[in-house]
């Protein structure tokens, strides 16, 4: 397939670090240089459906293409307000398309695992344009008074539109089941039968662990690619990555032997919006100009599971 629409939305409420350290016992010194992250998204007023729905709005409109085009509607999301319907139905109601629709939690990797959804589907002979939604709230899965995990979060919403093509020339997708290093628990409704004791337990993350499976995740997923395709790492003009931490992107980059010109960022502005960093990105570097016509993009993200996953395109 080929990317040939991108859309993002962010909330208008932006936190700052100083603003954090009115309340937690952190410092916009220990956030910066820990992580890279100056400032974040947050939701207040907004509603990740809306959002969600602006993005897949603005894709549709980047494409030149109409709702009613649709064969498939993939949405990625951990959390939202809604349990049931899927977030993806919520999406195709708001943009007036009547193909089905599927949600995916891939965590942080949803977009690459969407992706590789979309190629499967098509290279079956079964859809033809796919919109990719990726809507996060992250910032609602928190503690905001654990310092040691709210201070990596923003929330957003990145779309793609893909349609037929050559332009995604492989996908690597990769689990490895970890569950106690990065989670989140909530209650269920009770029953008169159900024995176990319910709690709600917010996002709890084991940093050091997922910084070691995030370097490790991506770089293996990016040099078996890499091996696969015949290619080398200096032959890549731009490395896109999940923005969780400016450690983990500078990390992969030494790793690879590539320099830090190759990998844009917006983390200092975001933070971590789960699984729309990778679109969100991919969008802005789009409108900046960055990606010119022909060039050879990486994507690459890892999340909670672990899942990560990997993709080498033409742009
Ligand atoms: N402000 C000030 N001090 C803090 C903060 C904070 N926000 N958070 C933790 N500390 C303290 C700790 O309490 C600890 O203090 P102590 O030594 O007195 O016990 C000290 O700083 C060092 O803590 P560490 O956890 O060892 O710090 P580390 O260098 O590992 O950095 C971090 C923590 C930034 C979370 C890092 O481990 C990391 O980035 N890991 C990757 C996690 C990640 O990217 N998660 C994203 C979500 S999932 C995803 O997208 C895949």
């Amino acid at each position: 397939m080929k990317i040939i629409g991108t859309g993002s939305v962010l909330p208008k409420k932006v936190v700052t670090n100083e603003m954090l350290s009115e309340f937690l016992d952190t410092s916009d010194e220990w956030i910066y240089t820990r992580t890279g992250i100056k400032t974040r998204h947050v939701i207040s007023d907004e509603k990740l459906e809306d959002m969600a729905v602006e993005a897949a709005k603005k894709a549709l409109d980047d494409a030149g293409m109409s709702a009613a085009d649709l064969d498939f509607i993939i949405c990625s999301n951990v959390v939202n307000e809604y349990i049931t319907p899927s977030l993806s139905c919520i999406i195709q109601g708001g943009i007036g398309a009547t193909c089905p629709c599927i949600d995916i939690n891939c965590a942080c990797a949803g977009f690459i695992y969407a992706v590789e959804m979309a190629e499967s589907f098509y290279a079956a002979g079964k859809v033809k344009n796919v919109l990719i939604v990726c809507a996060e709230e992250p910032t609602r899965m928190t503690s905001w008074e654990d310092r040691r995990v709210c201070v990596l979060f923003g929330d957003g919403a990145g779309a793609a539109v893909l349609t037929e093509g050559d332009n995604i020339k492989g996908v690597k997708l990769s689990s490895a089941s970890a569950t106690d290093k990065l989670y989140q628990i909530r209650s269920l409704e009770p029953t008169p039968y159900a024995t176990k004791e319910e709690q709600n337990i917010p996002l709890q993350m084991k940093g050091q662990d997922v910084f070691k499976f995030a370097v490790k995740a991506s770089s293996g997923d990016i040099t078996y690619l890499m091996d696969k395709l015949g290619m080398k790492a200096g032959d890549v003009d731009h490395f896109l990555l999940h923005q969780a931490n400016m450690r983990i992107i500078n990390t992969i980059a030494s790793f690879l032997g590539q320099p830090s010109e190759k990998f844009p960022t917006n983390i200092e502005d975001h933070g971590n919006s789960s699984s729309a960093c990778c679109p969100i990105l991919l969008d802005e570097c789009k409108r900046k100009g960055i990606l010119k016509k022909g060039e050879t993009v990486v994507m690459s993200a890892f999340g909670a599971g672990f899942v990560s996953g990997a993709l080498v395109m033409e742009w």
